[in-house]
């Protein structure tokens, strides 16, 4: 099982969010006995330089900055699980956070991480979660990740006990859903895609992207779960 973690940019030591996403690290590893390979990309040092709004990758599906996108692009697309993490500032996702998400969101035009699942994680010191949780379900659901599980955390009001409680039961959730391929796809999921589906069945789109949903045979299902099921995902 690979998994993929990001939560952009935190140097502080004692930092809640590196706390609670170490245990649900080790939450899972304690509770599989799969291998769990982790790509926890934001204990290493990167490069994620701002998009600087060329559209080339609504276009062509390339990017001309030169920086570690493109590795940390593979990096997601050869895991199973991925974990997003953002802490709240100011009600939103933080700037290393968004930064990330301005790099992928052309991938939102063609659902690239259908089939994978998906873990969501905000955390504030007491308010703002829910702006931040419902900015990270949307863009997730329309990467196509099966969102397992939600977390929101509150600094200033949940003890570690707490914490490694909630760490304990959503990798129990995620174990469960994973083992048994429970791909779930939301109605907002699958409205999203019928639409797409229209538009880009018509001139809507770019030429990239229209050959991305020919290439892929998504015009040719009904849903976005039967285009998970029929696995004629090319990465
Ligand atoms: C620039 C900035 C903006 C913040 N905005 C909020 C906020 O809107 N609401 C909130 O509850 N906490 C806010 N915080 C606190 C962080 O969310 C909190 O410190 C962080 O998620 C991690 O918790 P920790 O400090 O215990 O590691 C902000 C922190 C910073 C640095």
């Amino acid at each position: 099982m690979k998994v993929f973690v990001f939560y952009g940019k935190i140097e502080k030591e004692n930092s809640t969010m590196k706390f609670m996403i170490n245990a649900l690290l080790d939450e899972l590893v304690s509770q599989t006995n799969e291998k769990v390979v982790i790509s926890n990309l934001s204990e290493s040092d990167f490069d994620i330089k701002y998009c600087n709004g060329c559209s080339d990758c609504f276009l062509k599906g390339s990017c001309p900055l030169v920086d570690d996108m493109e590795k940390i692009k593979l990096g997601i697309l050869s895991s199973d699980i991925i974990l997003f993490g953002s802490p709240v500032y100011g009600h939103a996702v933080s700037g290393s956070v968004k930064t990330f998400f301005d790099r992928i969101t052309y991938w939102t035009h063609l659902f690239k991480l259908s089939g994978k699942f998906g873990i969501s994680l905000n955390v504030s010191s007491g308010n703002g979660n829910e702006p931040v949780k419902q900015y990270m379900e949307k863009i997730m659901g329309n990467l196509g990740l099966s969102l397992v599980s939600q977390i929101s955390i509150k600094s200033s009001s949940y003890s570690k006990e707490i914490m490694l409680n909630i760490a304990k039961n959503e990798m129990k959730k995620l174990l469960i859903t994973y083992q048994n391929n429970k791909y779930k796809v939301s109605a907002i999921q699958e409205t999203s895609f019928k639409n797409f589906q229209r538009l880009y069945k018509g001139e809507a789109g770019t030429s990239f992207e229209r050959e991305y949903w020919l290439s892929n045979g998504m015009f040719e299902v009904k849903t976005l779960e039967e285009y998970v099921n029929s696995k004629s995902i090319k990465l």
